[in-house]
């Protein structure tokens, strides 16, 4: 691979001679590897899904192990294999919200909505600063349960759709998602905060866990100093199981801590199945609730977490194509690395060795930006309010098509294809996004194209 490294190399230097000495030096052979150590040059379909190198052969099975758990199907108690189910939840199984490792697409209207969820709170805080859970409802709406029970109602989107044009005349088109409560079991309050999310891709996520805490808070811009409407602020979550407050770095607006959490969450949350962190029912307290002991052991839940700490990142790819190194030029100009960061470090950890030390190329602030009303979910969670979001990893981003067949980026998947991604960003991102309509049709494809080299 180094030696069709440096023949890329040597040929990007005879092709463009000593014309830009800049761009040059930008075709770095680090520039491949996204993941540091953990960089894998696979462009297929499973190119989200590959475990680390180095792995001890214990540490090999354990990932084995959070890999079955992550892919099986839980159904209801009593049952020999896979228990726990509900008896509230969105789905049965950690794959089907993310497909091969990787992300879902948005629903049309009038699909069933199981793969998309819906994080609800009514205003107020709960004793650590976070969401407050709706009385009956909690914080996660769901619309599936057992058989014999009542589910909490059903989801219903639908799509209006708004006229724009580039600077150029191009004409495009956005889709602006609404979601609506219907039939639910108990009045939904009329008041109540309801954010939309689509699922994430989970790769590489040992690595942005790695990335030391002081060099978050680095980045911050609190009261934007520099003057350039840019502020980047880190967002702080209840650590569950350290019972503190934390950095926030996982979920659409940073409200998990670490992933053991995240995956705590989900389990509980989105399957129904309790766990040490999250030992109630999800619809407890409510009227049909029926708690029952701890579901899944601990072992499983940390297998189920180190499966995911140890799945490493795609290469970045046509790194020496000349329209990928102007792309790459206009990533920069536009500001899009200002939140988009390319390079990140991850702290030394004696411990864990793949992890440790490594120079990656995420594309995150891992900071919450406030993205403007276009993109408001009018709901806050601990620091993040009703229009900040964490910005979200690039990288893979270029794969998302051949590993999950589609191209529904934000939130709520509402943007059908990168461009339509960059068009929704307002708020600190708008000067970025005017940038971008300014551009000709050949530098918009350019900086486009750069993105699927990620
Ligand atoms: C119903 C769909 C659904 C199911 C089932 C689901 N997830 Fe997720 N997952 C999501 C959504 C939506 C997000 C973003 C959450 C947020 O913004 O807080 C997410 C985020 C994550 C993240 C953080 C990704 C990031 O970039 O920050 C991890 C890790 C994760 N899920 C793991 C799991 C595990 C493990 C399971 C099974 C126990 C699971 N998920 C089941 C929908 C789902
Ligand atoms: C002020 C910070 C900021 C700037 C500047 C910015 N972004 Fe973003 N970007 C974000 C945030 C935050 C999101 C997530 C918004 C959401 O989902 O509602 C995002 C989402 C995206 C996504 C979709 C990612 C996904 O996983 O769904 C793409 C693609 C993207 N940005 C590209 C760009 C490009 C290209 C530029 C420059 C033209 C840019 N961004 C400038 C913060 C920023």
């Amino acid at each position: 691979m180094r030696l069709l490294i440096l023949f890329g190399i040597l040929t990007l230097l005879i092709t463009i001679g000593c014309k830009k000495a800049a761009v040059i030096e930008e075709v770095d052979e680090k520039d491949w590897y996204a993941g540091g150590s953990q960089t894998f040059f696979d462009q297929s379909g499973g190119a989200f899904a590959n475990t680390f190198v180095g792995l001890t052969p214990t540490q090999e099975q354990i990932h084995s192990v959070g890999d079955k758990f992550f892919e099986a199907s839980f159904v209801s108690s009593p049952s020999p294999i896979n228990p726990g189910l509900g008896p509230l939840f969105n789905a049965v199984s950690c794959v089907s919200c993310h497909p091969s490792d990787g992300r879902n697409s948005a629903p049309a209207e009038g699909d069933n909505l199981h793969n998309l969820l819906l994080r609800i709170s009514v205003s107020g805080e709960s004793v650590h600063g976070g969401p407050l859970a709706i009385p009956n409802f909690g914080l996660q709406f769901q619309p599936r349960a057992i058989f014999g029970l009542t589910s909490e109602g059903n989801v219903n989107v639908n799509y209006s759709y708004i006229q724009g044009n580039f600077d150029d005349g191009e004409a495009y088109e956005l889709r602006q998602p609404t979601f609506s409560i219907l039939n639910s079991y108990m009045s939904f309050p009329s008041d109540a905060m309801v954010s939309p999310r689509l699922s994430r891709p989970v790769f590489g996520l040992g690595l942005l866990e790695a990335i030391p805490d002081w060099a978050l808070l680095a980045n911050q811009d609190l009261f934007d100093s520099n003057g350039d409407g840019i502020s980047g602020k880190a967002n702080s979550v209840w650590n569950v199981k350290d019972q503190k407050m934390s950095i926030g770095r996982f979920g659409w607006k940073a409200g998990s801590p670490t992933l053991l959490q995240q995956v705590g969450f989900a389990f509980s949350e989105d399957i129904g199945i309790t766990n040490f962190l999250f030992p109630l029912e999800n619809s407890y307290g409510q009227s049909q609730s029926v708690n029952s002991e701890k579901e899944l052991s601990d072992s499983l839940i940390y297998s189920v977490t180190f499966y995911l700490k140890t799945l490493g990142v795609p290469a970045k790819r046509n790194i020496s194509d000349s329209e990928v190194i102007r792309g790459k030029q206009i990533f920069t100009e536009a500001s899009c690395v200002k939140c988009h960061t390319p390079k990140q470090k991850t702290a030394v950890n004696v411990a864990f060795k793949s992890i440790s030390n490594q120079t990656i190329y995420p594309y995150t602030d891992l900071l919450l930006h406030d993205m403007g009303g276009g993109l408001a979910d009018n709901r806050t969670e601990y620091l993040a309010d009703g229009s900040e979001w964490r910005t979200p990893p690039l990288w893979g981003i270029g794969l998302t098509e051949v590993v999950n067949g589609h191209s529904n980026f934000l939130h709520d998947g509402r943007a059908r294809n990168l461009t339509e991604a960059i068009l929704w960003h307002g708020g600190e991102a708008a000067n970025a996004k005017i940038y971008f309509r300014k551009l000709n049709a050949s530098d918009r494809a350019a900086l486009i194209k750069f993105l699927k080299s990620l």
